[in-house]
């Protein structure tokens, strides 16, 4: 069965081809950081008008490139949580062409395509597993018994981890998307010369809140700022890595006490922050000590894409399900409400 997957859920245009049989035949990503970049962040009205712009040449670019023209089987695109115009462009498109080609057409659960993105790749997790979903808008424990089996352990009370890094880049001063250019700036950080507190690991449970870390980033970096208004150079690199270490180290702690609690001994992440190589290090390192094994996908398959959506989307239309000729898009859902495949 070949997929076309379309993901415009935020602030990137994704579009895919992936076939049950031969793998991910090809995937487009247009990304729409320089736009909102003078804006600090994401402008939804923006957001929906680039999608549609770009999306309908993206889609002809990755059906010509994967030869898929009149082999497209079903149609997939991301119908939420997300950006109610943005989700609409894609769900708007995708649902037309699925009519127009005579096909099903599925609305994918963006986070269960983040979820499911380490299953791309070469050796991928055998279910069950304990996934960690670290993104822009959720931090969640999920237990996995397999797709849309999903038990929600933990989740953040407050920020996610991602808005968190984001959040502590703008304090910074760098460009958004903060999380990438923090954790670059962090490298030339001394990670011993600021400590700074790894929220909720003190006490039991698997919630997150990363509020009054950033807190603490905003008073330090106050207390440090000279009169241009920021630290030192090297002073803003050593709260970049203070941060990012406080960031991983609460998270590596909670999957840690996740595997315990399940018995579960395969951990994924998945979402923006899963790229972040410090998490991937460090947790390589924790699981190693309690025999079991973390996987992520690829790097830009770690971020919004279309790939995922287009893998989500197969394997629930390839047990038959699909969605009726409406468009419905839902700004909030809740992954555990999602059916079993
Ligand atoms: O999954 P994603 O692309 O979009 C959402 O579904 O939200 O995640 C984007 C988030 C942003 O907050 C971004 O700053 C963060 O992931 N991110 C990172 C890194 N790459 C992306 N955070 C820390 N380190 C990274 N290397
Ligand atoms: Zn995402």
């Amino acid at each position: 069965m070949r997929i076309l997957g379309i993901e415009t859920s935020c602030d990137e245009t994704g579009v895919a081809v992936y076939d049950s049989e031969q793998g991910l035949l090809g995937h487009r990503l247009y990304s729409q950081i320089k736009l909102h970049s003078e804006y600090g962040g994401v402008v939804p009205e923006l957001a929906s008008r680039d999608h549609v712009r770009k999306l309908l040449p993206l889609i002809e670019d990755v059906l010509t490139g994967t030869d898929s023209k009149d082999a497209i089987d079903g149609v997939a695109f991301t119908s939420g949580p997300g950006l109610i115009g943005a989700l609409l462009v894609g769900a708007c498109v995708g649902r037309s062409l699925a009519m127009a080609w005579n096909c099903p057409a599925i609305g994918v659960h963006h986070m269960e395509g983040h979820l499911l993105a380490p299953l791309l790749e070469d050796n991928p997790p055998e279910f069950p597993f304990v996934a960690l979903l670290v993104s822009g808008g959720h931090t969640q424990l999920v237990a996995v018994k397999g797709i849309g089996q999903y038990e929600m352990l933990g989740e953040s009370l407050d920020d996610a981890a991602g808005e968190a890094f984001d959040k502590a880049a703008k304090m910074l001063d760098l460009d958004y998307p903060g999380g990438p250019n923090l954790a670059k700036l962090a490298e030339q950080g001394d990670v011993t010369r600021f400590k700074f507190p790894r929220p909720m690991t003190d006490r039991p449970g698997l919630d997150f809140s990363f509020s009054g870390l950033k807190t603490f980033t905003l008073n330090t970096v106050a207390e440090h700022s000279l009169a241009s208004g920021l630290p030192d150079d090297q002073t803003c690199a050593d709260i970049a890595a203070a941060f990012q270490e406080a960031v991983v180290d609460t998270l590596v702690i909670k999957c840690r006490r996740a595997l315990q609690q399940t018995g579960l001994k395969r951990l994924i992440i998945a979402g923006g922050v899963s790229a972040n190589s410090r998490l991937r290090e460090k947790l390589q390192q924790a699981l190693a000590k309690i025999q079991s094994e973390v996987f992520y996908a690829r790097h830009e398959f770690c971020t919004d894409n279309g790939a995922m959506i287009a893998f989500a989307g197969c394997q629930r239309l390839l047990v038959g399900q699909q969605d009726d000729v409406v468009i419905d898009v839902k700004p909030r859902w809740p992954l555990q409400t999602l059916s079993a495949v």
